[in-house]
């Protein structure tokens, strides 16, 4: 689909043959007609939300698309990660239903990643299928969940387990949106931000070690910065491994550590970008036990998230019970776990690591 979005807005592609699209971001995008100008044709739209972030931008969203759709639908979700359940989910098919919404029905996301994932799993399921447009409002949902297609519910056992591949028509970041967040939310963000430096672009680490502060303080040029660069590595990513027959795993760098917090806890206790932050300290240290990274690379990395308002240090949760809640990860092969470590500095890789040198990890890092 073109873009049609400002020319000061940038566009960022993602190259999946017939499900291509663009991810748009700039300021005062979302309530600009023209963002939308490149959809199919269709008679109604569905904009999926929540009470928090509907009372900001929904009929701002609802404006911009009026002229485009005859009738545009509002369902507002129970806010937060405790509510990404089936329950919820069923609540948009019986808006979808009541509204006599059909095939050519375009739902939109407008929310951070909680709504992202169950508004994508509920496009990708109901009529088997129909369009849907990301419309990401937090830092975290704008650099990861918005893009790339997973979609998701969690189960009481394991963190996002019930879910799909479906690609967006189009993600629309409109960065102005950042200004609402809570600023617990603007760390959880960061750490998706982060992840992408040791993973697979230490020059980008150097820039958002250099530019720490500036993103915490949310200065417009270094969000759109950190929002642009963080696309283009996500896109390139899935553009090579879509449904993560390999490669797309070092996304999830810092993940198992931090599902296993995040379930641990229950659900919406640790935000998910906290978890990740502290997964990723952990799975640093990992990396240092494995020999792919150095001492001084990892205190460097801890000192980053820190930086940012993450947390470092783990919950007590007891080793046994790390252990067992990472069996459940989407990784684990035959109820091994597999780890997603450095092998140096800018390049991961996903392994097996024994159980001995986890535990030192775990007692090194919790508590
Ligand atoms: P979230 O969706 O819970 O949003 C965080 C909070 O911010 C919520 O209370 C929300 O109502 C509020 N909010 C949203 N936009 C706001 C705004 N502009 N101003 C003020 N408040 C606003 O959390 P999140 O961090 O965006 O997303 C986390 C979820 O994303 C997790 O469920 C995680 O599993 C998922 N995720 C998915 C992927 C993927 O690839 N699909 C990747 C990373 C994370
Ligand atoms: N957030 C991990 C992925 O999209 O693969």
């Amino acid at each position: 689909m073109p873009s049609h979005v400002p020319s000061e807005a940038q566009c960022v592609r993602i190259a999946l043959g017939e499900r291509s699209y663009g991810i748009d971001i700039g300021a005062g995008l979302l309530a600009r007609a023209d963002t939308y100008a490149g959809l199919p044709p269709s008679a109604s739209a569905l904009i999926v939300t929540n009470a928090t972030v509907a009372s900001l931008y929904a009929q701002a969203l609802r404006s911009a698309l009026a002229p485009r759709f005859g009738q545009v639908h509002v369902v507002e979700l129970p806010d937060g990660e405790a509510h990404k359940d089936w329950a919820t989910l069923n609540t948009i098919f019986d808006a979808l239903l009541g509204h006599g919404c059909d095939r050519k029905t375009v739902l939109f996301a407008l929310g951070g990643g909680v709504v992202g994932d169950m508004t994508g799993f509920a496009a990708a399921s109901y009529m088997r299928g129909v369009p849907f447009v990301q419309v990401p409002t937090t830092l975290l949902a704008q650099v990861d969940s918005s893009v790339g297609g997973k979609t998701a519910i969690n189960h009481p056992l394991g963190k996002n387990m019930i879910g799909a591949f479906y690609q967006p028509l189009q993600v629309v970041c409109d960065l102005d949106t950042l200004r609402t967040l809570p600023q617990r939310e603007v760390a959880a963000g960061l750490a998706e931000v982060i992840k992408y430096g040791p993973i697979a672009d230490m020059a980008f680490l150097d820039w958002i070690e250099a530019n720490i502060d500036a993103l915490v303080a949310r200065e417009p040029a270094a969000l759109a910065h950190a929002v642009r660069r963080s696309c283009e590595i996500k896109a390139a990513v899935v553009g090579q491994d879509e449904r993560e027959a390999g490669l797309r795993a070092i996304l999830n760098f810092g993940h198992t550590f931090g599902h296993a917090i995040e379930s641990g806890l229950g659900y919406g206790e640790w935000l998910h970008g906290e978890a990740v932050g502290c997964g990723m300290v952990m799975a640093a240290h990992l990396s240092q036990r494995l020999g792919g990274v150095d001492e001084a690379f990892v205190g460097r990395f801890t000192a980053l998230v820190e930086r940012a308002g993450l947390p470092v240090r783990g919950p007590q949760l007891g080793a046994d019970r790390y252990l067992d809640l990472m069996r459940v990860d989407k990784k684990a092969e035959a109820g091994e776990i597999r780890f997603v470590v450095l092998e140096r500095p800018g390049a991961a890789v996903t392994r097996p690591a024994p159980d001995g040198l986890v535990r030192e990890v775990l007692a090194q890092c919790c508590g």
